[in-house]
């Protein structure tokens, strides 16, 4: 037996680039990339109404960011009444959505974006509203009646359903089932914080899965409250720092793919605990790990410098690019640990289409250091068929160009005018000091912009690295380079040479 389900599961190696080569195993048709949006809660955490959620998606399409492709305005916890109908079924408080959510829906619906409703897989909610365990049929087709386009169903008064993988999955998939006998496409966001190891099982249930507890305003400062820093967690817990949630994505980076995602939490960009370089990081990694992009601060008082992060189009290609593989950590180093032991020094890359790679110098440490990466060692996967090689040479016997892609972020004064209303996003206000344009998304696909080397998209070309060489940066305290290496083409090699 044992022989045999290990053979089975080499074959299942071998045959993994083939199957994602079929196209998608998406359960549901959705997910085909991770998803994108706001969601209120870091920013307003219980506290929403209708007009302040109209408000910001009013403000995501006025600032560019339905364009830049963030999609779904999410509505989390607290917006019920403390009591179900006569009928049994959930209601909107009247004095936060006095037209009700359908009303809301549209609204958001006319702006072209699309509308997240928030429930938990237990007895109550989180914030002790009525939540849907026992009640699946009857929610699912209220939100669906109501317009919903995505669920984010959380974990809390599970009543102790959990424990075994196989307790969780039942209580996850039966509001999966819920959804889909609906009719309606809704996007499933799981909740459950990573609990039973849901990246081995939900693939075929949801469309993504959250692998930790709460995310936190802080770069890597410990808390008592979130007690675990490997994915193997009894309790969760909430107030998790971003290199607490990066360090146990590591190891499961791979079960994310087209269909499902490994969701590391919304963005706390924005929010004031965390310095510039610190926030990069945080948007970066999310984009490279391709945990979803949901922005968590308050849009309607957005600031020039965390605009600029939000709106880094060549960052949000990486994430949406269509090959759908997250970046995984080839190294991971302690040469200059900080004051709470978290710093580290760590390389990742990511295969993209059109046989691009992303690669991240991530610096967690305490002073500022040049990182270096061979190119063997960005290419290490390759350098086995076990690791998907194919035929050719090794792509580090090869030059490749290195794009910084945040070498073009907007300007503060490109983005206050934006902010400020007096530039239109496609720049009536043109800063000639630097050349970075949004990027329309909806004029454009990612994917197209990308084959035809749209600026926005893949960065400024900073260097070219010769085969077998190495790539260096000089990476800040808490900062982070990141790169789109695409290969010279033989063409101007051998000019090169001839030269
Ligand atoms: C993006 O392009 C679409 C389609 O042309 C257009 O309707 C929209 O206004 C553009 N958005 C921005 C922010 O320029
Ligand atoms: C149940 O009650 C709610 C609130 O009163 C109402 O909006 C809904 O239409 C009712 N559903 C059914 C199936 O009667
Ligand atoms: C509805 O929300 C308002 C504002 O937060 C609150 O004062 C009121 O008690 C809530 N209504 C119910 C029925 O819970
Ligand atoms: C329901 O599930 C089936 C089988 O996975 C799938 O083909 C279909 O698209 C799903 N429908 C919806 C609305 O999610
Ligand atoms: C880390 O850097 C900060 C700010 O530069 C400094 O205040 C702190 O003392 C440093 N800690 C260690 C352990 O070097
Ligand atoms: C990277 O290489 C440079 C130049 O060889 C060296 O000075 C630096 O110490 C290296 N960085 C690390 C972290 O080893
Ligand atoms: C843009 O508008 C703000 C206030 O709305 C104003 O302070 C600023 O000077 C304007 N900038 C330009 C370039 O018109
Ligand atoms: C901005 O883009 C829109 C949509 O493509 C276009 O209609 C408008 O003329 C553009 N404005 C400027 C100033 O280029
Ligand atoms: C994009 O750039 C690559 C070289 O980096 C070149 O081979 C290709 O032809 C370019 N594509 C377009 C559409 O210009």
């Amino acid at each position: 037996m044992a022989y045999f389900s290990q053979r089975t599961a080499f074959l299942a190696v071998l045959l993994m680039p083939l199957a994602s080569a079929l196209g998608s195993t998406s359960y549901n048709g959705l997910a085909k990339t991770p998803q994108t949006g706001w969601d209120k809660w870091n920013a307003y955490g219980c506290e929403i109404d209708a007009e302040t959620l109209l408000d910001t998606a009013q403000k995501m399409v006025d600032l560019g960011f339905r364009d830049l492709g963030y999609k779904y305005v999410i509505l989390d916890d607290c917006w019920s009444n403390p009591e179900r109908s006569h009928n049994g079924s959930l209601v909107a408080n009247s004095t936060k959505f006095p037209e009700g959510i359908k009303a809301v829906a549209d609204k958001i619906h006319d702006l072209g974006l699309l509308f997240g409703m928030y429930s938990s897989a237990g007895l109550y909610t989180c914030a002790q509203y009525p939540a849907s365990l026992g009640h699946e049929r009857q929610d699912a087709q209220t939100f669906a009646d109501w317009g919903v386009d995505y669920l984010k169903y959380d974990n809390c008064y599970n009543q102790g359903q959990e424990g075994t993988s196989q307790l969780t999955f039942n209580r996850y998939d039966t509001m999966s089932k819920a959804l889909n006998e609906t009719g309606r496409p809704i996007w499933y966001s799981m909740c459950n914080w990573g609990r039973d190891y849901p990246w081995n099982w939900a693939q075929t249930m949801a469309n993504s899965w959250r692998i930790s507890g709460d995310v936190y305003d802080s770069f890597d400062r410990p808390d008592a409250r979130c007690p675990c820093t490997t994915y193997d967690c009894p309790l969760p817990g909430f107030h998790c720092s971003v290199m607490n949630i990066i360090g146990k994505a590591a190891p499961i980076v791979d079960k994310g793919q087209p269909g499902g995602w490994n969701d590391l939490d919304a963005l706390e960009v924005g929010n004031g605990g965390m310095s510039d370089d610190e926030y990069k990081v945080h948007f970066s990694m999310w984009a490279m790990i391709k945990s979803p992009l949901i922005m968590g601060t308050n849009i309607p008082k957005i600031t020039a410098s965390t605009y600029s992060i939000l709106a880094n189009p060549a960052v949000i290609a990486i994430s949406q690019d269509s090959a759908g593989t997250p970046a995984y950590r080839v190294w991971n180093r302690e040469a200059d640990i900080d004051q709470y032991d978290q710093g580290s020094q760590s390389l990742w890359v990511m295969s993209l289409s059109g046989g691009d790679f992303a690669i991240a110098l991530l610096n967690a440490g305490n002073t500022s250091m040049e990182l270096n990466a061979t190119l063997e060692e960005i290419f290490i996967d390759k350098a086995t068929t076990a690791g998907g090689r194919t035929k050719g040479p090794l792509p580090s016997s090869s030059g490749w160009d290195v794009y910084d892609l945040w070498a073009n972020r907007m300007s503060d004064v490109m983005a206050n005018s934006i902010i400020q209303g007096n530039a239109t996003v496609n720049g009536t206000i043109t800063d000639t000091s630097n050349s970075a344009t949004l990027y329309n998304a909806t004029e454009m696909s990612y994917a197209d912009g990308i084959k035809s080397n749209h600026t926005a998209l893949l960065g400024a070309k900073i260097s070219s690295v010769p085969p077998m060489g190495t790539i260096s940066a000089v990476v800040p305290r808490h900062g982070i380079a990141v790169f789109r290496l695409r290969k010279q083409d033989s063409g101007s090699l051998k000019k090169r040479s001839e030269l």
